[in-house]
């Protein structure tokens, strides 16, 4: 079934901005000329002043630098807002759907969102935000958040959204890596019916790390603490703005935001974007993968808490005019209609979502959705981890009823949008398979071992040969560890941290991560994070953590975990592990699997041999490889026997 293949359909083939030929066609001269390419695709973006230089770019060590569109200027919020009031000011761009469908939602046209934003950047003014000051954003699914992202952006603040999922110690964290003394944040947010309580994790948070100021959005109306001269209500503060604001002119290449993402090592990497090449990048993507046209009804159910929200919520639908669907729930809440009934209540022709929710309600029956109308559907896209062939038939037989195209988009926080993904309009479908690079994104695969480039249908390591305009910029306030981690693999290219396989057609297969990162519900995660979170706790004396198939989150979290000596390794401890971890990250984070492990097999110079531990996690336990370079072999014995029953 995975190499069954799906042609574009008529309809779309001759109807999409980007047929197969046009494809063809651009991404040739988008590598062979790129100077011509870009200077028309940049044209979607009002330059305050014109680039001069279209890129900057040396990946080696000695004179290491990225940059993009140099010289020119402009702001990408007055991108998103400003230049539509004439246009389209009472059209909707945001159309609010709140957690439950009983609650009212709310539309923001253009001019109100322009409003909003110019007053709500005056609240940042006048609270000693400059140009260049670092604002962390701690808000739900409502859209003050995209409000106060875009009012970063128009006086040149650099936004780190927190994902208000994250625990207090997570944010605290990302607090003060980035030396932030502003937070933005809500009493409480709303999800599935039940409250999360943003204000006092804020409050437990700068316990921590402290900040001057604590501006708190009135979302629920439940009762939080106050601290006088820190906390700030926003409608209070709001309501002593004007609501103009003049956009200040951002260089190409100054910081736009910060997002935090797990790594392979260590504690999370601030990765940073500036202003110009993600301005370009995101509306370009945004408007060939989904064929976008204004006046279409888009949604892309991601939180703005990940990049996904970031480039595909927040920047790319509102520069190029869309109107769209901002969700605060859950697919499952207040039934597993939800989605569908969102769908149809809004008429939506574009949905965005990652394979992870489709697997969920996969699971609960094909009734959910085919009581629902969706006859609006015209396009469907995946995102955040490989859609399994099973879930693709379904989003496409089931959810688009054979009529929409599926647009399987892979790409990474630090690649700004979207890398390898099918056009509608363009490319024929294989289930699963990410398919063809957009234009700019030269794909390669190396070998992983030996670092030289594999031709024609192979498998390796997923490198990129050249920069593209929405590529990160630094690891915030470690530019080495930026080099470090992407380019010093495999020397002269940027290295994503995932496996793919290419086939005989050219398609690109994304296997998965090849690094210490693990795909949880399309969630990065950093082993490395875990494992330091549970050696925190007083009983833990080591852990290991990989990952583990799950059948709907995609990758698990499997934790071997040894306790200290004369601890008792009771279930009880177990279950206080599994809270610990919740506690320390987040629920995301929640580990699946906890093993009490009394040794772990490690090799004679004491590294941690991974691959053993993943394989007992996969349930793999036929053919466990050479465990001869083992310390103890006897500790691989205790593992399989102990391994609890999931
Ligand atoms: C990692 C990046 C894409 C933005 C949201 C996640 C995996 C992402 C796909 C896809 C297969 C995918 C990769 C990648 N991934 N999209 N369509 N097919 N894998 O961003 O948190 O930075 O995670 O997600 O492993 O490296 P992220």
């Amino acid at each position: 079934m995975s190499e069954e293949l799906f042609p574009v359909p008529g309809e779309w083939a001759a109807s999409a901005k980007i047929n197969a030929s046009a494809y063809d066609e651009r991404y040739a001269r988008s590598i062979s000329d790129p100077e011509g390419f870009w200077r028309e695709e940049s044209q979607r973006i009002d330059w305050i002043k014109p680039w001069e230089t279209l890129k900057d770019v040396s990946y080696n060590e000695a004179d290491f630098r990225i940059g993009w569109f140099m010289g020119g200027k402009l702001n990408i919020c007055a991108n998103a807002l400003d230049r539509h009031l004439e246009t389209r000011g009472d059209t909707p761009a945001i159309i609010w759907e709140p957690d439950h469908p009983d609650t009212p939602g709310r539309t923001l046209t253009y001019r109100d969102l322009h409003t909003e934003v110019c007053t709500f950047a005056n609240v940042l003014k006048a609270n000693g935000v400059n140009k260049g000051d670092r604002v962390t954003i701690y808000l739900p699914m409502v859209p003050e958040a995209a409000i106060a992202m875009l009012a970063c952006a128009r006086i040149g603040a650099v936004h780190s959204v927190v994902f208000a999922g994250f625990s207090p110690d997570a944010l605290a964290g990302r607090i003060e890596d980035c030396q932030s003394n502003i937070v933005i944040t809500a009493d409480e947010g709303l999800r599935g019916g039940k409250k999360v309580p943003l204000k006092a994790n804020v409050d437990a948070a700068l316990e921590k790390t402290p900040a001057d100021t604590v501006i708190v959005y009135r979302h629920t109306g439940g009762s939080v603490g106050f601290v006088e001269g820190r906390d700030v209500w926003w409608h209070d503060a709001a309501a002593n703005a004007s609501p103009e604001c003049a956009a200040e002119a951002m260089d190409a290449e100054d910081p736009l935001f910060i997002l935090y993402t797990s790594g392979s090592t260590g504690k999370p990497k601030g990765v940073m974007h500036t202003t110009g090449g993600y301005a370009v990048w995101t509306s370009m993507t945004h408007e060939y993968v989904f064929d976008y046209r204004p006046g279409q009804v888009y949604w892309c159910a991601a939180d703005v808490g990940w990049v996904t929200g970031h480039s595909y919520v927040v920047y790319a639908p509102l520069i190029n005019g869309a109107t769209q669907v901002m969700f605060e729930g859950v697919p499952n809440y207040p039934d597993v209609s939800r989605f569908w009934n969102v769908v149809d209540k809004h008429k939506v022709e574009i949905f965005y979502a990652a394979p992870t929710a489709l697997r969920a309600l996969m699971r609960e029956g094909d009734d959910w959705v085919t009581k629902t109308d969706r006859s609006s559907l015209r396009l469907l896209g995946s995102v955040g981890e490989p859609i399994n062939p099973e879930a693709w038939d379904w989003y496409h037989r089931v959810v688009g009823e054979r009529r929409c195209p599926i647009v399987d988009t892979w790409w990474q926080t630090e690649t700004g949008g979207a890398m390898i993904t099918p056009l509608p309009g363009a490319t024929d479908l294989k289930p699963g398979s990410a398919s063809k690079p957009m234009f700019g994104v030269q794909p390669a695969l190396v070998d992983p071992e030996k670092g030289t480039l594999l031709k024609g249908a192979a498998s390796g390591a997923l490198v990129i040969t050249d920069s593209w305009p929405g590529q990160m910029r630094t690891v915030y306030g470690d530019h080495d560890r930026f080099f470090q981690t992407y380019f010093s693999q495999y020397p002269g290219y940027y290295f994503t941290g995932d496996g793919c396989r290419r086939d005989e057609d050219g398609y690109y297969w994304i296997t998965g991560r090849i690094d210490d990162v693990i795909n949880v519900s399309g969630h990065r995660m950093g082993t490395a994070e875990v494992e330091s979170a549970l050696v925190e706790h007083p009983l833990v004396s080591e852990a290991a953590v990989v990952g583990m198939p799950h059948d709907v989150k995609g990758q698990g979290i499997y934790a071997y975990v040894t306790t200290n000596a004369g601890t008792e390794d009771s279930e009880e401890l177990r279950k206080e592990l599994v809270q610990w971890v919740r506690k320390e990250i987040g629920p995301i984070a929640t580990p699946d699997v906890v093993q009490f492990a009394p040794g772990l097999p490690k090799t004679r110079s004491g590294k941690i041999m991974r691959r053993i531990l993943r394989k007992i996690a996969e349930n793999d336990t036929g053919n466990l490889g050479d465990t001869s370079t083992l310390a103890d072999p006897g500790v691989v014995d205790d593992l399989l026997a102990n391994r609890p029953r999931t």
